[in-house]
């Protein structure tokens, strides 16, 4: 068995709406490495303890949820990417929404939930390779990632990507009331005081406002075979 520290990591951290998604699932494809989507988990964390009626700012409450929920990611049929399944329910669909983002962005800020988290997450590090996707994952959770990107794009880029993501899956939703809850959960997430979102000091800075998709893969992959 390798030590675990030689299977190379690839870091994908940034705000949401900055493209870290779809960059790191096709950076993934073309590397043919493992996925970590952790916003989902922060996500499953956050509807698990919805639907188990917690208040979220019940921080022993919510910290057993996070011990106790089970998430698996699985293949969806068609093979049209990843679905989320939480304690035995297909959930993919509601983590997607704005409230589940926020939810997952308040039980983030505690640390004890992130704790609960970690072991989980370092159990994706597995050969040939992972690409890591989230908030914290080149500061916090793999410090020693050999390639680590920051991808940013301005709020209302991101905000527009959001809309029309959430346009295309029927959801209801309007572009200044998007933006207006991207920059209150960027807030959240930068002001906090466990792993707040902050690029490590020897990550590549990306900023993809205005650019292709195919061109942010390609500079993303560069840091990994130059
Ligand atoms: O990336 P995504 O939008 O799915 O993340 C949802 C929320 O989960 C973020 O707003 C953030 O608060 C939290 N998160 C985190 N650390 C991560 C990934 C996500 O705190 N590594």
């Amino acid at each position: 068995m390798p030590e675990v520290s030689s299977v190379p990591v690839l870091t994908i951290d940034g705000p949401s709406g900055s493209g870290k998604g779809t960059i790191s699932a096709l950076v993934a494809a073309k590397l043919g490495w493992r996925l970590l989507d952790s916003g989902a988990l922060y996500r499953a964390v956050g509807y698990a303890a919805g639907m188990a009626g917690l208040d979220l700012s019940d921080v022993d409450a919510v910290t057993r949820c996070a011990e106790q929920t089970k998430i698996r990611f699985r293949a969806a049929p068609d093979s049209a990417g990843t679905r989320v399944w939480v304690n035995g329910h297909d959930a993919t669909d509601e983590l997607r929404t704005e409230t589940a983002g926020a939810a997952a962005s308040a039980i983030a800020s505690i640390p004890t939930v992130r704790q609960a988290l970690v072991q989980l997450q370092l159990g994706f590090r597995k050969l040939p390779g992972l690409v890591a996707d989230g908030r914290d994952m080149g500061t916090v959770i793999f410090p020693d990632a050999r390639f680590k990107v920051f991808l940013t794009a301005s709020a209302a880029e991101r905000a527009k990507r959001r809309y029309k993501q959430l346009k295309e899956k029927g959801l209801s939703v309007t572009l200044g009331g998007l933006q207006r809850e991207i920059e209150a959960r960027d807030s959240r997430d930068a002001s906090r005081a466990v792993a707040p979102l902050k690029a490590a000091e020897d990550a590549l800075l990306v900023d993809t406002t205005g650019m292709r998709i195919e061109d942010v893969v390609a500079k993303v992959l560069a840091v990994v075979q130059p």
